[in-house]
């Protein structure tokens, strides 16, 4: 399977998508940042990897941006976009294009806690389970069909740096497995279905 990864960070998702990559059977064509300083690229660059900055704020608008994203993506040909950490919201006619094609990991329990500051906002609203959703891509911010998730106890001791990490390990396990059940051709999006072995998630 050849793919991109969309970073726009420490992109500790993407080191753990490139080591398991034979695993997963997956080609890394290129990364793309937005953000020009994400550690991520440095990532990248050792491995050998193709990188991209495409710098939001050096768009006037979100439309503009996306041309230029659309236009690096058209490139690659990708049969996979990777969302790993990609901080930027997309408008409907980037995700109808690639529909189907975009997963994204998240660090909650979705549909709880879309959006930012997760682990912050799962200890104020005094959840007893924290933990990461992988879903498709729709237009809807953090709403696309559910693949997987994994839960973890939140601890009394647990501060949001304490808790981000903990699910970060978890989230370095189980994206690679989604990667390679799409990989291998069981997991499709379907009228807004997550199908896996063609039975709805
Ligand atoms: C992860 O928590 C991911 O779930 C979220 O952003 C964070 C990215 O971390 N979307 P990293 O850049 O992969 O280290």
């Amino acid at each position: 399977m050849k793919g991109i990864v969309l970073i726009s960070g420490g992109g500790s998702n993407l080191q753990s998508i490139i080591e398991n990559s034979s695993y997963i059977g997956l080609k890394i064509d290129c990364v793309i940042s937005n953000n020009p300083d994400a550690y991520g690229l440095e990532r990248a660059k050792i491995k050998g990897i193709k990188t991209h900055v495409i710098d939001n704020n050096k768009f006037l608008s979100r439309n503009e941006f996306e041309v230029k994203l659309i236009e690096v993506i058209e490139k690659y040909n990708p049969e996979i976009i990777i969302f790993a950490g990609f901080m930027r919201i997309l408008t409907s006619n980037f995700t109808n294009k690639y529909l189907g094609k975009m997963i994204n990991i998240h660090p909650s329990l979705l549909p709880k806690f879309q959006g930012l500051n997760t682990h912050e906002r799962a200890l104020k609203a005094n959840e007893k389970k924290h933990g990461v959703s992988i879903h498709f891509v729709t237009a809807e911010l953090d709403g696309g069909p559910i693949i997987a998730q994994k839960a973890i106890d939140i601890l009394p001791s647990d501060n949001p740096n304490s808790l981000a990490k903990r699910v970060l390990i978890e989230e370095h396990k189980i994206y690679p497995i989604v990667l390679l059940w799409f990989a291998q051709g069981r997991l499709k999006l379907d009228n807004n279905v997550a199908l896996l072995d063609n039975k709805p998630i």
